[in-house]
């Protein structure tokens, strides 16, 4: 673990490329409800006071969560997506929040969320224990969290490297995907983009003290071929099928862990208004906060407010 605060890790910088994300659904239709109808299930149980959608974008699977949470939270890096999409989210969900900052470096108090989730961003981050570390800070003790990445050892790959012969491949190390050009993001410069085994995820996720309680399969037949013989809605009743017989294998492309965090501290903070919950990215610092405007007491760091979103990115 990197304990020096000054670190710098590369960002998927969405806001570099012209890129609309909520254009890369519109001919996934399948996915996106695979993944809908999968959040759907987690949530329905879940309930609390503060929760963060981490890179969580246009606002794509703020439905699953929205009701749960007295105070939805959407954090990005793409300070462009946020402010392009603020008014088409706020008229659908009047109560969430919308923030740009920097998964690594989040610019909230100890102990604010009882949930968050992540879902197809891990592939963007490369140092996920850093990550998961910047995560237990802000999350409170039993803070239920939903962590999706892209697998390394699903079905078609681990056919691959059979016939290769290339036995290397098992191994636990994430693997770096080639770019592959407008595919989520990862035609940026630095073309951020890495498949993750399971169980590697999990011992991250365990030496930051969550506990993974389930692990569910998602987005089974994502293949060009079963796009072409079946529609959607077939597709979806396999998946829904496969996903309840099948998610203790690692046979699918994505992987979503049910996750809850145990901390060794038990204090619960309570925050009425969002600004409250908010302090330095850099150095943790509190923030003097004047109108649009939030200075450092300690670094005198400056963060401004503009077109409706907080802008805390640092890197
Ligand atoms: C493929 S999109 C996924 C969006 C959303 N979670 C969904 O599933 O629809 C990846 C998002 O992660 C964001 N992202 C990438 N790296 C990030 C980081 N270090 N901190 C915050 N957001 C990041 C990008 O800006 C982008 O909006
Ligand atoms: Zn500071």
């Amino acid at each position: 673990m990197n304990n020096n605060k000054q670190f710098t890790y590369n960002v998927s910088d969405y806001d570099q490329f012209s890129y609309d994300y909520s254009l890369y659904w519109q001919k996934r239709r399948y996915e996106d409800l695979a993944e809908k109808t999968l959040l759907d299930n987690v949530f329905e149980e879940k309930k609390g006071n503060w929760f963060l959608d981490v890179g969580g974008s246009y606002g794509r699977l703020t439905n699953s969560y929205y009701s749960k949470y007295q105070h939805p939270v959407i954090l990005d890096y793409s300070a462009k997506t946020l402010r392009q999409n603020w008014e088409i989210i706020k008229s659908k969900y009047p109560n969430v929040e919308l923030i740009a900052a920097n998964a690594y470096k989040m610019p909230f108090k100890e102990d604010v969320f009882d949930g968050a989730l992540m879902v197809r961003v891990l592939h963007h981050i490369e140092h996920p224990l850093e990550y998961f570390t910047e995560l237990k800070r802000i999350l409170g003790d039993n803070a239920e969290y939903v962590q999706e990445f892209a697998n390394k050892v699903h079905i078609k790959a681990v056919v691959r490297a059979l016939l290769k012969r290339n036995f290397k491949f098992f191994s636990q190390e994430p693997f770096a995907q080639p770019s592959i050009t407008m595919s989520e993001g990862s035609n940026n410069v630095e073309g951020i983009f890495y498949n993750f085994h399971p169980k590697h995820i999990n011992k991250l996720l365990a030496q930051n003290g969550f506990t993974v309680k389930k692990k569910i399969g998602c987005s089974f037949l994502r293949s060009p071929f079963l796009k072409k013989l079946f529609n959607d809605n077939t597709l979806l009743f396999l998946e829904k099928t496969m996903r309840a017989t099948l998610s203790w294998t690692n046979i699918s492309p994505s992987i979503f862990f049910e996750t809850k965090l145990k901390k060794e501290n038990e204090t619960k903070m309570q925050y009425e208004k969002f600004e409250d919950t908010l302090c330095c990215p850099q150095c943790k610092g509190e923030l003097e906060i004047v109108a649009d405007s939030a200075t450092c007491k300690k670094c005198n760091s400056v963060f401004k407010k503009e077109s409706n979103v907080w802008d805390f990115r640092v890197q």
